[in-house]
């Protein structure tokens, strides 16, 4: 029995506001790892990667990850690069449902472009769509250790949390404890 959602994937691939639309749906709890972080350490992402580094940032994920491990009848969202360190995804594993929402990298590079500029510290260089490929292409063996994939490109994230829910109506959900 499906108990938590981890939705997995890029930057701007839309997880937190399907995440939202989802938790919604569901009923269920919500969290968002970088709004955690960022309300917790009073800092936006971009100034904890720029005083402590990157390091520190994800040492705050895992450290979330713990935290959040016992949780159910929730629906989480890390940011795009939690899955990189060893250890989180099977700590997550158990009764969870991972989906990655899956995203080309000119979506990334537009939707950025449009949106989250100055926000997202590792596409913050001269040249983004280099970084958008390489971490993309770093990342993309990771991202496929989800149960389900889901592209998002050139859709509203209203219609892919309907697909979502749709799916977990027929897997059968347990819902919060
Ligand atoms: C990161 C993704 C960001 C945020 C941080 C690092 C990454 O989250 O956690 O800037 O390494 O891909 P989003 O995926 O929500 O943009």
């Amino acid at each position: 029995m499906i108990e938590r959602i981890v939705l997995i994937g890029f930057m701007c691939s839309g997880k937190s506001t399907v995440g939202r639309l989802l938790a919604e749906r569901l009923g269920w709890g919500l969290i968002d790892f970088d709004e955690t972080i960022e309300r917790r350490e009073d800092r936006r992402i971009a100034d904890i990667f720029d005083e402590h580094g990157e390091a520190h940032f994800r040492r705050l994920e895992a450290q979330l990850t713990g935290q959040v491990e016992a949780r159910t009848g929730v629906v989480l969202v890390p940011g795009g690069g939690w899955v990189t360190q060893q250890g989180l995804v099977e700590l997550l594993r158990p009764s969870s449902l991972f989906v990655w929402l899956r995203v080309r990298p000119d979506t990334v590079y537009d939707r950025h472009s449009r949106l989250g500029r100055g926000d997202r510290p590792l596409l913050a260089g001269d040249d983004p769509r280099a970084a958008i490929r390489e971490l993309l292409a770093a990342r993309e063996p990771l991202y496929q250790l989800a149960d389900v994939t889901i592209d998002t490109d050139s859709r509203e994230a209203d219609d892919v949390a309907d697909q979502i829910t749709r799916l977990l109506l027929r897997e059968g959900v347990e819902g919060r404890k």
